[in-house]
């Protein structure tokens, strides 16, 4: 059986409600194809456009994340500024990304990404969860270093079912900046971390994806690392346009 290729578009700071029309476009595209095989579309939009976008293209062809949650893991409470998973999950997301290296830059370490994890898996989210090293420690030889401990520090062992954690690698020295690590570089990346969570989490099958300057020009090369499941992407998903020529290769 083919395995699930995901193609989840981080909109972060950008986009308003006249936005919707480059997701209808996206739309427009993926009825007319056939959708033989597993692929995923998800948009996370910001916040205040996710509820008003779901809403008006409910549909099964697309889906829909957040790109944050409270750390707080209860429903409701005195916490002012916060969003519960449960109010997520009622604006419509059934995705949220956590530990991204621009929300850890501001806010976010290993141990508030611990407590998102778990507040997002006990209301069904499913997570996208980025881990990614600095220029200075991949020049230093850490990467993979780097990388376990941000798995271990924020990811419990006794997390069983690991269908709802999606794995993205980003090194941060990718994104945005137009710059793709080589293949043999990446391929590097994913074997040990593919080991690393067989090891140590029993994964069977971890589902991890590549973001970082994805483009319409790379996505083919980015695709032949076979440990790859997809891409996370960032500008280049704003716009219907450089998005279609990104998926288009993998629809009939
Ligand atoms: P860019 O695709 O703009 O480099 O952003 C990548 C990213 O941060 C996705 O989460």
């Amino acid at each position: 059986m083919s395995k699930t290729i995901y193609f989840i578009a981080n909109w972060k700071m950008h986009g308003n409600y006249n936005s919707i029309k480059e997701i209808q476009k996206v739309l427009n595209f993926l009825k007319k194809k056939t959708t033989y095989g597993f692929k995923k579309i998800i948009f996370c939009p910001p916040l205040n456009l996710l509820s008003y976008f779901e809403k008006k293209i409910r549909n099964k062809l697309i889906d829909f994340g957040a790109q944050d949650i409270s750390k707080v893991n209860l429903n409701y409470g005195p916490y002012t500024g916060q969003l519960s998973g449960k109010m997520l999950k009622d604006v419509g997301a059934n995705y949220v990304i956590i530990g991204h290296s621009e929300k850890r830059i501001l806010d976010e370490d290993n141990v508030t990404i611990k407590k998102k994890i778990n507040s997002a898996l006990k209301n069904k989210l499913k997570i996208i969860f980025c881990i990614g090293e600095n220029i200075s420690q991949k020049k230093m030889g850490l990467s993979i270093k780097i990388l376990k401990k941000q798995i271990s520090q924020s990811l419990e062992k006794k997390i069983v079912n690991f269908d709802n954690i999606i794995f993205a690698y980003e090194p941060i020295w990718s994104i945005g900046t137009g710059i793709v690590p080589a293949n043999d570089y990446l391929n590097k990346i994913y074997k040990k971390l593919n080991i690393f969570l067989k090891d140590k989490y029993k994964v069977k099958t971890p589902i991890m994806l590549y973001g970082g300057s994805v483009t319409p020009d790379n996505v083919a090369s980015l695709g032949n690392i076979s440990l790859i499941s997809g891409f996370l992407i960032g500008g280049a998903s704003l716009k219907a346009k450089s998005f279609i020529k990104i998926i288009k290769n993998y629809y009939i």
